[in-house]
């Protein structure tokens, strides 16, 4: 389930026993209070890319990396901000990072001494719009703004660079009402849920500032929980997300989905009574192209009280096999595995 803190702190596992090593915390020079669910990687720099939110008098964001080699933390922008915004994930491309700002934002005088849990101090205002920030990985200098009517969201998808603009990929929400659809409560008393938002594009110039992005709706077909070929296509030009989908109003996460981002083509999986969790992508060991391989995902089997890892084709949305399990699994497949410079593994984006 996705939960609505950031205080992440990712779990350190090891690689051969899958034995829990406790957290991995990050360095104190970094600071802030709160970072973020859903990290990058950076194959090619060797790295992962994040942020973290400083709240006080002025307040900042701060973009950093760590070396995949040591852990070394190295600070790489700091962008100062009036009312924060609950930002869940960003965008990374070949060169830059960007930041998607919606305008569910906090004071923070109120976090500190409201008493509040953490997601009810924000407020929706809408009047400042989407708000994106363009910042180049290696210099840490910020080359381009741009604003986009209001729209919330958890997850970004993908972004890439065309010419002289960014292609950012979302799944969007017109608001923030979404988050009161995902609270435990709601869920348990059955009432009607739709955990799914549009596949949008945006398009941003670079080297701008304050200009407007252009927005455009993929496809009609709602989708939550997005994955795409990581390894091969993160922060690159692409074709495919998969994703949880529903084909049933208010039936809550009940199908997974395959879109082609190109072409709007969908393909979808389901059975009666299922309800999927976050796909997994895994890449064919001599895949030649994006989304060789198969898909995997944890199932809720709501006929039998119990949960199944199912494997798809990832490409046809067909089952290859599954394994049945005799007893349920929570929801959870929501995180990534990143090796740590000690050998072991760290797994991030994993919600509480
Ligand atoms: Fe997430």
């Amino acid at each position: 389930m996705v939960a609505l803190t950031e205080t992440t702190l990712p779990v350190r596992f090891d690689s051969e026993t899958l034995q829990t090593l406790g957290h991995y915390e990050y360095g104190k020079q970094l600071g802030g209070q709160i970072s973020i669910a859903h990290p990058h990687h950076d194959a090619t720099r060797r790295c992962q890319f994040s942020y973290v939110v400083e709240f006080g008098r002025r307040s900042r964001y701060r973009l950093f990396r760590v070396a995949d080699e040591d852990g070394a933390e190295t600070t790489i922008a700091d962008l100062p901000v009036d009312r924060p915004a609950y930002m869940h994930s960003f965008a990374m491309t070949r060169r830059y990072l960007v930041l998607a700002e919606f305008p569910l934002v906090v004071s923070p005088l109120q976090l500190l001494l409201s008493g509040e849990p953490f997601i009810k101090n924000y407020r929706w205002q809408p009047e400042r719009g989407l708000r994106f920030q363009v910042v180049e990985k290696d210099s840490g200098r910020r080359i381009a703004t741009a604003e986009a009517e209001a729209v919330f969201a958890f997850h970004h998808v993908n972004a890439y660079e065309r010419g002289g603009e960014l292609v950012l990929d979302l799944v969007t929400y017109p608001d923030a009402g979404i988050i009161d659809q995902l609270y435990l409560s709601r869920l348990r008393a059955g009432k009607p849920v739709d955990a799914v938002g549009s596949l949008s594009r945006y398009v941003v110039p670079l080297g701008t500032a304050n200009c407007a992005a252009q927005k455009h709706q993929i496809t009609t077909t709602a989708i939550e929980l997005p994955r795409v070929d990581y390894g091969r296509v993160a922060g690159a030009s692409y074709r495919v997300v998969w994703g949880t989908g529903n084909r049933q109003p208010g039936n809550f996460l009940d199908s997974l989905v395959r879109i082609d981002v190109e072409t709007g083509e969908c393909a979808v999986w389901a059975e009666s009574g299922c309800y999927p969790g976050e796909p997994v992508f895994v890449a064919a060991p001599d895949a030649g192209n994006e989304a060789e391989g198969v898909l995997l995902s944890v199932v809720l089997d709501g006929r039998n009280d119990r949960s199944f890892l199912l494997v798809l084709d990832a490409t046809r949305m067909i089952e290859i096999a599954r394994a049945e399990c005799p007893h349920q699994i929570p929801f959870g497949f929501h995180g990534n595995f990143f090796p740590t410079s000690d050998g072991g593994l760290t797994l991030r984006n994993a919600h509480r």
